[in-house]
């Protein structure tokens, strides 16, 4: 996608030096800072303090990740401690335990020489199946918008898409995953224009979907978090599109902190809710997502203080509580898959149900 006019991705190997450049996204919106990876440390330390993240980028990265431990190290107790190392990194996504295990599974059978190039191989294959999966997932998505707007009283009226979180193009390798169809929308002349909500505390929202949505030219505004149900109930939201960090194999979703409320209120007032879920989101190991789906849990100081530019234009990080009030900062919620008119995969639209699932399992074969 576009930086001031260029063609990126997120994460872009640089093949003569065997490294990973990643977009730096704690400098977002206000600087674009490029970073390189050269080591596992690097990429674990990317992952955990959010340098990267959204759910399919954190893979990817990881995959890097264990390709710096064996061009050091190609024996099996190197690549299990940085197997453990980069999934310890954060709790809730599960592309990135996918990302290892593919890893894992391609290099273990062959001889310590041939494991680093074989894991720098599938890295990059990641990344490239990581653009395709997401632009394919928008032209599945971008079908549903365009019934949803040929069915509207006023069809040339923009159809009003809300999102929650960044599950753009930063979140991903190129794309996005919810966003992918309101770009591919927007390209194709769709009326488009998309409520951005803040997404409080770390405001992936504001900082960084408005922010592609600028670079890309797509009309927007921004909202508060606690104004979604409002704009719901006025009928000012035609369909609302999220990513996810893990769905589980009856349909549940996790999703970034304030997902469920907004699925709560699109239901009452009969608004679709979509969830753009690459396959390698679904962890297939578990059902219940409220019982099984691990929430991370982040620093209070995240709730308690409000980072921005102050007025010289430098970084700044201001306390907006009494001092010590004592603060939760649970990083994700689920939804329940009732709540979830349509789960969108690369490979097609479907229900979000155990039995739909499984046919999609079925479909794509046992790889996954
Ligand atoms: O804590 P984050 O910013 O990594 O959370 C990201 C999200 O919740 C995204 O919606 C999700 O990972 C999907 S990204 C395509």
């Amino acid at each position: 996608m576009n930086i001031h006019g260029q063609p990126h991705r997120s994460i872009e190997a640089d093949h003569a030096r065997r490294i990973a450049r990643i977009v730096d996204q704690t400098f977002l919106p206000h600087q674009v800072a490029w970073r390189e990876l050269e080591t596992m440390e690097d990429a674990a330390e990317a992952i955990q303090v959010m340098r990267v993240r959204g759910a399919p980028l954190i893979g990817a990265t990881a995959a890097f990740g264990l390709f710096f431990a064996l061009r050091d190290d190609a024996s099996d107790a190197a690549l299990q401690h940085a197997y453990d190392t980069l999934h310890a990194t954060r709790p809730t996504a599960i592309n990135l335990r996918w990302a290892l295990d593919r890893v894992r599974r391609v290099v273990l059978p062959l001889v310590a020489e041939k494991r680093a190039e074989a894991a720098w191989s599938e890295a990059l294959s990641i990344c490239d199946e990581d653009v395709q999966t997401n632009h394919a997932i928008g032209q599945h998505a971008l079908e549903l918008f365009q019934a949803i707007q040929a069915k509207k009283a006023d069809p040339s009226a923009p159809l009003n898409v809300m999102t929650h979180c960044n599950a753009g193009w930063i979140a991903c390798v190129d794309w996005g995953t919810a966003i992918s169809p309101i770009y591919q929308a927007h390209d194709a002349g769709m009326n488009i224009h998309v409520w951005v909500s803040e997404t409080r505390p770390r405001g992936q929202g504001a900082s960084l979907t408005a922010w592609e949505l600028r670079e890309h030219g797509v009309p927007h505004t921004l909202i508060v978090d606690n104004n979604a149900g409002h704009l719901l109930q006025r009928g000012l939201v035609d369909a609302v599109i999220v990513g996810t960090d893990r769905v589980t194999a009856q349909g549940d979703v996790a999703n970034k902190i304030g997902t469920y409320l907004k699925a709560l209120a699109a239901k009452a007032h009969g608004v679709p809710f979509y969830v753009a879920c690459p396959v390698s989101t679904i962890d297939w190991t578990i059902t219940d997502g409220i019982r099984d789906i691990p929430i991370e849990q982040r620093s209070a100081r995240e709730v308690t203080h409000m980072p921005g530019l102050n007025a010289e234009g430098l970084r700044e990080e201001v306390l907006i509580t009494p001092a010590g009030t004592q603060a939760r900062n649970d990083g994700f919620d689920v939804t329940p898959a009732a709540l979830v008119t349509a789960l969108v995969t690369e490979h097609g639209v479907f229900e979000a149900n155990a039995m739909a699932l499984a046919k999609l399992k079925a479909q794509i074969g046992s790889d996954h």
